[in-house]
């Protein structure tokens, strides 16, 4: 609405970026919409205060607004209350799930790897936020239009298959590894670290094997995919539960034959160095230390298949985007790793986005599932569940489909949680943090969507769009429509930062602004015209909380 106003007298941004440019002053005298022109000082090579009093005398107001004021840089509009209340709630109401929907990315693919565990280890709690963030950016880009092409990276090859194949031979239990895999393989991992700290020519063993699994060793193929296989097998499980699937599961392995092309090019392009009889980039330059490549035995490394993963995924999808979701632990392989790109140059490689979070540290005293101190992913999702069943039988015992509700809950509850923060920030993980559900979080957000839900379900005329808004102008009623109207804006933001905390926060303040608007005002009234106004509002709420807790991969339950 403002943004088609600005974009008439301002062409030199874009929709866009005037949208994410407007503020909602705290204080309303300013205003209810604030445009700073101090952006746009550096274009016009004028003083904030001039452009934005130029403009002011330029810009066409339509009914939606009732005037402007310039006060230091800023231009101050003044919506026209009632008209603003009624467009809103209007287009929420013709749109439903495509309010906030946008084009903005049509025609473009962006990849968003995301969770890529590694085979044979834990899924565990560390895993969680690369998972959650992704797939939630996953869902915010889709909803802007992008092509979108998830990819889970596993992490399925490297010289540790040559060590639990060495372990699994000399020790392994096929029965064992049936029953319980991960652990299984865990235990055969960890043993053979203390053996060959015994015996070191166990690491020789283990190099061969790798190298022979490289080379497409029978034996060592079959155990390969074996482990793969039962290891994918106990991630489904977690996935499921999130309910996450990918486009692609090309983890490492699948770039073993796309190497040697990729190591090639960077020995004609003279990047490589011979050190110690490996290969080696030297990045002293660029004030990181050396990118091993290829070790002196002919064997590759993690980065040499980064190397040529991003090779093949800008032949193979011709990216606008290639996002990788990764803790800040490996901020300097991906430094390297695209410098590396860029000296090989392609360039695309600005393209490709390293969507870091923080680390995920255990509580003090965090008591661990199973044995050793991981925190299985699975476990946290069901002890989750569990604690939400018991609060549910208690405060409803009578609900249909407990189970289903339980799951959405409790596994949202996590969901919520590891979104509501800076991806950036580290945290440390707490049973008790993880299970209360007080406060601003998950569990509020949805309940406050069943409220609105159950209050629908219980009137007996049918929202339209056809509402007498006079009705609607109070504070409070138009403080929750003014966050209603910022959704797409929020949704914007958050995809061009990489950051869907940015709609958690702002469903959290939907939510509460819904609750003091329900506590102010009954809906279900005897005046008509009051009812149907209000009413709408309600389904309004109702549509961009859902919106919202779709973005972040959380389920919107119509009871609990
Ligand atoms: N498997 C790795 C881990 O669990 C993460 C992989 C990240 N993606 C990548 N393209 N390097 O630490």
């Amino acid at each position: 609405m403002l943004t088609d106003i600005l974009y008439q007298e301002i062409k030199e941004l874009s929709k866009e970026e005037l949208l994410l440019t407007i503020e909602i002053p705290k204080n309303s005298d300013m205003g209810d919409f604030a445009f700073p022109c101090f952006k746009l000082s550096k274009v016009y090579r004028k003083s904030p205060n001039i452009i934005a009093q130029e403009l002011a005398g330029r810009i066409k107001l339509t009914e939606a607004f009732e005037k402007i004021e310039v006060a230091g840089g800023y231009l101050n509009f003044f919506v026209n209350q009632a008209y603003f209340v009624g467009s809103v709630i209007r287009e929420v109401i013709e749109k439903k799930n495509d309010y906030g929907r946008s084009k903005i990315g049509e025609g473009k693919n962006v990849i968003v790897e995301f969770s890529s565990p590694n085979i044979a280890k834990p899924f565990h709690i560390g895993h969680i936020r690369t998972t959650v963030i992704g797939n939630s950016l996953y869902k915010i880009y889709d909803f802007l239009g992008y092509n979108t092409i998830t990819i889970n990276h596993l992490g399925d090859y490297g010289t540790q298959f040559g060590k639990l194949i060495v372990a699994f031979k000399k020790w392994g239990k096929e029965e064992e590894v049936k029953s319980n895999p991960i652990p299984a393989l865990l235990k055969l991992y960890v043993k053979f670290h203390e053996e060959a700290e015994k015996n070191p020519q166990l690491e020789d063993e283990a190099r061969m094997w790798f190298k022979k699994l490289e080379d497409g060793d029978e034996e060592a193929q079959v155990l390969w995919q074996w482990f793969r296989d039962v290891s994918l097998e106990e991630f489904n499980r977690t996935y499921n539960m999130l309910d996450i699937s990918f486009d692609s599961l090309a983890g490492e392995s699948f770039y073993s034959d796309k190497m040697p092309k990729a190591v090639k090019m960077m020995e004609e392009l003279n990047i490589l160095q011979k050190s110690k009889g490996a290969d080696i980039v030297d990045l002293e330059e660029y004030g990181m230390p050396p990118a091993l490549i290829r070790k002196s035995d002919g064997s590759t490394l993690y980065i040499t298949r980064d190397i040529a993963a991003a090779i093949y995924r800008k032949e193979t999808y011709d990216f606008y985007k290639n996002i990788y979701v990764v803790g800040s632990q490996q901020n300097l392989h991906f430094q390297q790793w695209k410098k590396i790109i860029e000296l090989m140059g392609m360039d695309w490689a600005e393209d490709c986005i390293h969507v870091s979070f923080g680390l995920v540290g255990l509580e003090e005293g965090t008591i661990a599932t199973r044995k050793g101190r991981v925190v299985f992913l699975e476990d946290v999702l069901k002890r989750a569940v569990d604690k939400t069943k018991e609060i549910i039988n208690d405060k409803n015992p009578n609900i249909d489909n407990l189970e289903e509700i339980a799951a959405q809950v409790g596994i949202g509850a996590i969901v919520f949680q590891e979104l509501s923060n800076n991806r950036i920030k580290d945290y440390t993980f707490s049973w008790d943090k993880a299970l209360n559900f007080e406060g601003e979080t998950g569990p509020y957000v949805q309940y406050t969507h069943a409220r609105a839900s159950s209050v629908l379900r219980k009137s007996d005329i049918e929202v339209t769009a056809d509402i007498d808004e006079g009705v609607l102008t109070d504070g409070v009623t138009l403080a929750l429509i003014k966050l209603i109207q910022q959704l797409p804006e929020v949704i914007l933001d958050a995809q061009r930062k990489n950051e869907p905390s940015i709609i958690t926060r702002h469903i959290i303040d939907i939510a509460q602004a819904f609750n003091r608007f329900y506590h102010d005002h009954p809906i279900l009234v005897e005046d008509e015209e009051v009812k149907r106004a209000r009413l709408a509002v309600v389904f309004a709420v109702k549509q961009v909380l859902y919106t919202g807790l779709y973005l972040l991969g959380i389920k919107a339950p119509e009871k609990m």
